[in-house]
């Protein structure tokens, strides 16, 4: 049997720390919708995990939806290039105030890509909810509304975060050994 978290010796954010960001966040998120009708639309799939656990500290009703759009292939180096795998399917969304849930912001193409289709499809608000945040790798102008940790530009995988789709079920976010290899 394989054991990942032999491959992930490195933790950047413990289990601990990752619950401490989503009961932040949640109270957060809780306090600014209050009285909106707050829709939790996650990008799939690596803000499952976050996502998940995020919904269940939020003391608001929500409703859920998802998309699945790519920025990368099976590398680390991001392509530029965009495609809606799955969009949202609620029919509607002038009643909706939706709060997008990312995994990572690194150039920042993929939420600002989504947040503008969310727009023009009628959202009556868009906000976005990151775990991770990487500002020095941004190449557009975007900026989250809601950031879990800033962290350096390092390749990190876990907790959602994976490496050609290894590694997303890690219960915390590391540096894979890979990465120090040389
Ligand atoms: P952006 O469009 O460049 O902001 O890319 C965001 C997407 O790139 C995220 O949804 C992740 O899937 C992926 N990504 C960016 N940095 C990392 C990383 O360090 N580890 C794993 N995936 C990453
Ligand atoms: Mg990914």
């Amino acid at each position: 049997m394989i054991d990942e978290t032999k491959e992930v010796s490195h933790v950047l954010i413990s289990s601990e720390e990752i619950d401490d960001i989503t009961t932040r966040l949640a109270g957060e998120i809780s306090r600014d919708f209050e009285g909106k009708n707050l829709v939790l639309l996650g990008i799939l799939k690596g803000s499952v995990p976050f996502m998940s656990d995020l919904m269940r500290k939020i003391t608001l009703p929500a409703e859920l939806e998802f998309m699945k759009v790519s920025s990368y292939g099976a590398g680390t180096v991001s392509s530029g290039n965009l495609t809606i795998h799955l969009d949202v399917l609620r029919k509607g969304l002038e009643d909706c105030d939706i709060l997008v849930i990312e995994d990572i912001i690194d150039s920042g193409r993929t939420l600002k890509m989504v947040v503008s289709h969310l727009l023009g499809k009628g959202a009556r608000s868009v906000k976005t909810c990151t775990l991770l945040d990487k500002p020095e790798r941004r190449e557009v102008d975007f900026t989250p509304d809601y950031v879990g940790k800033v962290v350096p530009d390092y390749f990190v995988v876990g907790y959602g975060l994976d490496f050609d789709e290894k590694y997303r079920t890690l219960p915390y976010v590391g540096i894979p050994d890979f990465a120090f290899e040389k």
